[in-house]
């Protein structure tokens, strides 16, 4: 076998471990916009063999409409209803890697349709990351206000103390979306609930027979 080879079957294992331990539920990326869920997470479901699901995409198939165009024909209350109802479905779906939009985890009833039914990480990030991130796209609709930072500041404010109930959460730096995977699997690995099968054999208690 060559390094090269033997890399791949370590990163085989490892990528198997972690989804048997999933237990056929979905990781669910949360976090503000631009912490990185749908990058870092097409990337980690190609290395954990899942399908790569974004939940703003699905809302936009759904409704043959950009999310841009459901917030301003309909307004947010419709835009959450919808989420709430596509990610509902997606969450029977599993498993898989679920990217789901900023808004989705504050919503209390998506909340705990995602706690019971994911496993959920939350991609934290300082406010200079997000800004440099969300200024390459500016079509976000609530970032749409005379002062983007100062929105986003207070998003970022009322939303972490949700964000932290996420079942784990880890740092999303300034650093390669491989350097963030890798931390998304080292919580995975440390979190996840441990294999049953494989488990030390329970031990022979029935003493020496006599
Ligand atoms: C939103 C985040 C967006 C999108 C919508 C609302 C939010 O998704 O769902 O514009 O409330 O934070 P991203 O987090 O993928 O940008």
């Amino acid at each position: 076998m060559t390094a090269i080879e033997k890399k791949a079957a370590v990163r085989r294992k490892r990528a198997a471990n972690i989804t048997k331990r999933l237990h056929g539920k979905s990781i669910v990326l949360v976090g503000i916009m631009g912490c990185g869920k749908s990058t870092v997470g097409r990337r980690l479901a190609q290395y954990l063999s899942l399908p790569f699901i974004d939940a703003d995409t699905e809302i936009e198939r759904a409704a043959d409409r950009s999310i841009s165009e459901i917030f301003a024909e309909h307004g947010e209350a419709y835009f959450r209803d919808g989420e709430k109802r596509v990610i509902a479905r997606l969450l029977q779906e599993g498993p898989q890697v679920l990217a789901t939009g900023g808004g989705a985890f504050i919503n209390d009833d998506t909340r705990h349709n995602i706690k019971t039914n994911g496993i959920s990480v939350w991609m934290r990030a300082e406010l200079p990351i997000i800004m440099a991130r969300v200024r390459k796209r500016p079509t976000r609709p609530l970032l749409k206000t005379p002062d983007p930072e100062a929105t986003m500041k207070k998003l970022m404010a009322e939303r972490e103390p949700i964000y932290a109930q996420a079942d784990m959460t880890i740092w999303s730096r300034d650093v390669s979306h491989e350097a963030v995977m890798e931390e998304i699997l080292k919580a995975l690995e440390a979190n996840l609930p441990p294999l049953q099968e494989g488990a030390a054999p329970a031990p022979d208690t029935t003493g020496p027979e006599s």
